[in-house]
């Protein structure tokens, strides 16, 4: 299925950058004449996904985000979230509801659950040292006709 358009952007990741990851996916897809509900879901998820790459992947320490998404004719949006941070060692547990390795930090374990409820997929892979991607894919149920052929 041929991609109508991509986005990558690398920014240190501080806090700051957030904001901005959620502005700029959020930019990316008003050309798909997303819904409210839609965007915010995907806001919200790729929030999670780049705050965890700042405060666990680097965890206080220097680094980069970086940020990927494309979406295809026929509505498909997939946004990669990349950190060469610490790693996970068991994903499978790491997506578990309320686990979190920040007890205490007003962190609430509910990310991945989160990330898994307002996309249709949300893949992980991750190695310890190495770094984290986290695969966000989303189909845009809204469309009445290809993205392509719409005004
Ligand atoms: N990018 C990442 N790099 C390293 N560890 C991560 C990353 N994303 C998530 N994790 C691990 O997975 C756990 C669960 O993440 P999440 O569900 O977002 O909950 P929370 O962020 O509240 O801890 C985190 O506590 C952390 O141990
Ligand atoms: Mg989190």
């Amino acid at each position: 299925m041929k991609s109508l358009n991509e986005i990558r952007l690398d920014f240190p990741a501080i806090p700051e950058n957030e904001g901005l990851a959620r502005m700029v996916v959020s930019a990316f897809l008003l050309p798909l004449n997303p819904t409210v509900e839609e965007l915010a879901d995907v806001k919200t998820a790729v929030s999670e996904a780049v705050t965890n790459a700042i405060v666990h992947g680097y965890a206080e320490r220097e680094g980069v985000v970086r940020l990927r998404a494309d979406y295809r004719e026929d509505g498909l949006l997939t946004v990669d979230v990349c950190d060469r941070g610490c790693g996970i060692a068991d994903v499978a547990r790491a997506r578990q509801p309320f686990f979190t390795t920040l007890e205490g930090e007003e962190r609430s374990g509910m990310g991945f659950t989160v990330m898994e409820s307002f996309m249709d997929g949300v893949e992980v892979k991750s190695a310890p040292n190495v770094g984290t991607t986290v695969r966000l894919t989303k189909r845009l149920l809204t469309r009445e006709e290809p993205i392509a052929r719409r005004a």
